[in-house]
């Protein structure tokens, strides 16, 4: 990896084998680490996913979490999600240029219409409705993907552009977040709610929403103002705050 300077105040932190970057980011949050820490692992043993699934995790792809501690709701904090997959979508733009990537709601980045990228937000609360901190789990497959997955997945290597290691894949999420960070902190939701709708798979197409206990087809119309997605069907727009979307044909 080139010594390349991380824009304050992130500072990268590199494990080996570890249970779940996101649970040890939790730890050292709790005690006391400052925004910015990114620690990025090898391989996990425990890696979570959304949902509850597993976040399978052999070397070669890239694991890491991000502790912020922003100063808003907890409704507003989930907003950096989308930040977040912007600024993966900024870094796989970067180092694979050839690749047709879109945000699918509501954090996965697609590849060649393949998931690449998942994001795991969590928050700890402090008082009230403030967040003591949110950590951004995000994995970036690179060398490999897992077999029968819910969405298809696929990685780097399999879509011609191997040989992107994850300290630099790490370096370079970290470069295009911090800027989308700098962009939601000065001008609110607003932009990147337009930019991540400017590269959204499915919008204004019809689609199918998996909700825990049921499916739901219909057209995916718009994001709202805290990112959940707004569902069109034929009694009228629903908004659906937690899901999972899948083209209309494939689900
Ligand atoms: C998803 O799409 O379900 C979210 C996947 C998030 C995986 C990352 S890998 C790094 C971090 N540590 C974890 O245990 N999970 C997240």
């Amino acid at each position: 990896m080139t010594a390349e300077a991380l824009p304050h105040p992130f500072r990268l932190v590199a494990y080996e084998t570890i249970g779940s970057t996101n649970d040890e980011l939790k730890r050292l949050a709790r005690e006391g680490a400052g925004e910015g820490l990114v620690i990025i692992a090898e391989c996990q043993t425990a890696g979570r996913g959304r949902r509850g699934r597993t976040w399978v995790s052999p070397p070669g792809n890239l694991y890491s979490s991000t502790l912020l501690r922003p100063d808003c709701r907890a409704s507003t904090a989930a907003q950096l999600g989308f930040v977040a997959a912007l600024g993966v979508s900024g870094a796989i733009g970067e180092l694979a240029p050839d690749i047709n990537l879109r945000c699918k709601w509501p954090n996965d980045l697609l590849a060649n219409g393949k998931k690449i990228s998942g994001i795991l937000l969590e928050t700890e609360m402090a008082a009230g409705d403030r967040p003591d901190f949110v950590i951004l789990g995000i994995g970036v497959n690179l060398a490999s993907s897992p077999d029968e997955t819910p969405y298809p997945a696929t990685s780097l290597a399999e879509e011609d552009a191997a040989g992107v290691t994850p300290p630099v894949m790490a370096a370079a999420v970290i470069r295009h977040f911090a800027s989308w960070l700098t962009t939601w902190r000065e001008g609110g939701f607003a932009p990147i709610r337009e930019a991540w709708l400017a590269r959204a798979m499915g919008l204004g197409e019809p689609v199918q929403v998996r909700l825990e206990r049921d499916t739901l087809a219909g057209r995916f119309l718009d994001l709202d103002d805290d990112g959940a997605l707004l569902l069109g069907l034929p009694e009228g727009s629903r908004r659906i705050a937690a899901g999972e979307i899948f083209p209309a044909r494939a689900a």
